[in-house]
């Protein structure tokens, strides 16, 4: 939204726009659209006010060059009160078309135009309403109900001094499911209205519903930042801080049953169903994110730099948190919890993809440290059991994004069972952060590729430092502590050997590329870089990969092995070397020819002249930071010499909001 005493062409506006939707494009890219101030007609019904809706299948590239097409708007008029939208679609409800994505209208004429993150649960019973009512639906998405609906509204008021919030207020308390909603109209011209919900209790149903339970609801999030210089001021509306970076680093963020509008140059919030003088207080945050951190500077894809940035991103994890002179660590986002927890009956990590292999990496050294039981869990599958969850418990939830519906669904669930929730996130602000009682922020720096790499590590870190600083009264394992402590304060130079090894890796890429499957087997402190290894193969490479737990291979697995299928093992020297070389016999014995990632300088590999991967060697606990960077780098070269996109990969979404 801007009001300028200096106005701006439409092309500044556009371009400002589709800045915005590329810096969001790797939460989700089937489509896009835009909803900008069209030509003032002068004969128009509606104030001379018109909305051009502009929409286009694939990613923002394609809608960019489709805004430069000749037939489109003027681009050199001037505007000085302008409020535009924009919208990067994945899809849930239709497949990706222009018709599908977003903004969706009202009618033919975009009387309103509405952008929305989330889903409507109960759209179909909406849409029949509305039909009825003799409305046309023209996509097949939940998110068109909403533009109709408050069409209806509007069209059905009882007289016309209704304001537009008044409007979306009353079409939200219709609306079940999760929204972060941003609506345009012709009604209203330089007029925004936006507003954020978990779940309302429609007030007036169209149909009888029922009620959702409470835990079974997905998120979104929007926030508002705003740039003001005396001459001119700019409101931003974005679910993600990346969009706007560039512009300001000043923002607020929305409540569920917030409704915030710009009018006139003026922000003013209130709540849903607000009595006058209600008005909350948001207060405005100052952001530490730098657009360079969300730039790819000389690196091809944005995985690729994130891969290699990780002697950095662990040091910021660490930083402030670990003393080397004192081996203390303090994690002040729990301090004030500490007793709690360790008095607690069960530690239980819950995540998804990525997040959840981090609980899996360090279940292990958790329950050595702890000496609690340590439950690892896939949020879905958590709340699809209705696991028993009890007061005394300590629930871990997470998450890069911190807005992964699964997971904030897994957290409302805990706390709805008075579990104390602790959150550890990348994201802050985010909606898990927010939410839980306490935390760990990663710091890993703005994660864009969608297969997740650095936020791994620094997940991996966190949970470990966390287990440091559980144990540090404890006599009995004060050697152990020491032991991880002092590899801690190396591991970025050991970061950086591992990345050394690039070249290498490129080259069994080149062997491999061509290959259907590939499975990666390892056990132990090791076993979660298979399932992590074998997750960043498939997502970005389209090839078919397994993660095997070594202990079962002659349950199964082992009937997979031939001369012809590649597979990596993971031989680290640690606690499960014999077994693991155990296992390596069960394959060379059934003619496969693994490639070995190893510790240097083992004995054993020379001697048998395997092909191996060569790591430095940490304490055991660690070692999963080294193992998994390999794959993540096989991943990188493998998806590049198959001519896929790996910073997009298909069908795939950086942040999953929806169930
Ligand atoms: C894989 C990947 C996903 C995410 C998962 C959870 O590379 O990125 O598996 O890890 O969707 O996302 P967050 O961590 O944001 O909750």
């Amino acid at each position: 939204y801007l009001n300028y005493r200096v106005p701006r062409t439409r092309k500044e506006i556009f371009e400002t726009l589709v800045r915005g939707l590329q810096r969001l494009e790797y939460r989700g890219y089937d489509s896009a659209g835009i909803a900008v101030d069209g030509p003032n007609k002068t004969t128009s019904d509606i104030n001379g006010n018109t909305i051009c809706l502009i929409k286009k299948k694939g990613k923002v590239k394609a809608l960019d060059e489709e805004l430069y097409r000749k037939d489109t708007l003027d681009l050199d008029t001037q505007l000085c009160t302008h409020f535009g939208l924009a919208h990067t679609r994945w899809a849930t409800h239709g497949e990706p078309s222009a018709l599908n994505s977003h903004p969706h209208r009202s009618d033919k004429n975009n009387e309103f135009v509405v952008i929305h993150n989330g889903i409507i649960t109960n759209y179909k019973e909406l849409k029949e309403y509305l039909i009825t009512k003799g409305y046309e639906f023209e996509s097949e998405t939940d998110t068109e109900v909403i533009p109709k609906l408050i069409k209806y509204v509007y069209d059905n008021r009882e007289n016309d001094r209704i304001t537009f919030s008044t409007l979306v207020e009353r079409v939200v308390q219709q609306l079940e499911g999760a929204f972060a909603l941003v609506f345009k109209s012709r009604h209203f011209p330089g007029e925004a209205v936006s507003t954020r919900l978990v779940y309302t209790q429609p007030h007036i149903r169209t149909q009888g519903l029922n009620k959702k339970n409470s835990h079974n609801r997905p998120d979104c999030s929007n926030s508002i930042q705003s740039v003001e210089d005396g001459s001119a001021v700019e409101y931003y509306f974005a679910s993600d801080a990346s969009a706007i970076i560039e512009h300001t680093n000043k923002v607020l963020y929305l409540e569920d049953d917030d409704i915030a509008v710009v009018r006139q140059g003026k922000l003013s919030i209130h709540r849903l169903n607000w009595q006058a003088g209600e008005d909350p207080v948001r207060a405005i945050q100052t952001l530490q994110m730098e657009l360079q951190q969300i730039m790819k500077g000389n690196f091809d894809a944005f995985m690729q730099k994130e891969i290699f940035e990780q002697p950095e991103s662990v040091v910021n994890t660490m930083r402030g948190r670990i003393c080397f002179d004192n081996n203390k660590v303090v994690l002040g986002g729990l301090k004030d919890h500490l007793k709690e927890i360790k008095r607690c009956r069960r530690l239980i990590m819950i995540g998804c993809g990525t997040s959840f292999h981090a609980a899996v990496a360090t279940r292990q050294i958790l329950e050595e440290l702890t000496e609690l039981p340590v439950m690892v869990e896939l949020a879905s599958d958590f709340l699809d059991r209705s696991t028993p969850v009890f007061r005394d418990d300590v629930c871990f939830f997470i998450s890069q994004s911190g807005e992964t519906a699964d997971t904030l669904m897994a957290l409302r669930y805990c706390k709805d069972h008075g579990a104390l929730t602790v959150g550890i996130t990348n994201t802050v602000g985010s909606s898990i952060c927010r939410e839980t009682d306490c935390g760990v922020h990663i710091n890993a720096g703005p994660e864009i590729g969608v297969a997740s790499t650095k936020a791994y590590t620094s997940q991996f870190v966190a949970l470990i430092m966390f287990s440091l600083m559980m144990s540090e009264d404890k006599l009995s394992l004060q050697k152990r502590r020491l032991e991880i402590i002092s590899a801690f304060k190396v591991l970025p130079d050991l970061i950086k050997k591992v990345l050394s090894l690039d070249e290498k890796i490129k080259s069994i890429a080149n062997e491999l590329y061509q290959q259907r499957s590939l499975l990666v087997m390892g056990r132990g402190f090791n076993y979660a870089t298979c399932l992590e290894g074998a997750l960043k193969i498939k997502e970005i490479t389209y090839m078919h990969s397994e993660g095997i737990l070594a202990g079962e291979l002659k349950h199964g697995p082992l009937a997979l092995i031939d001369k012809n299928m590649p597979v990596i093992m993971i031989i680290m020297r640690d606690g499960c070397y014999t077994k693991c070389h155990n296992a390596l016999q069960q394959v060379t014995a059934r003619s496969g020819r693994p490639i070995i990632l190893c510790c240097q300088d083992d004995p054993e590999m020379s001697k048998n002249a395997y092909r191996t991967i060569e790591l430095p060697q940490t304490v055991d606990c660690l070692q999963g930071i080294l193992s998994v960077i390999p794959l993540q780098l096989l991943s990188f070269h493998l998806a590049v010499l198959r001519g896929y996109d790996v910073d997009c990969p298909r069908n795939l979404a950086k942040s999953v909001t929806v169930e």
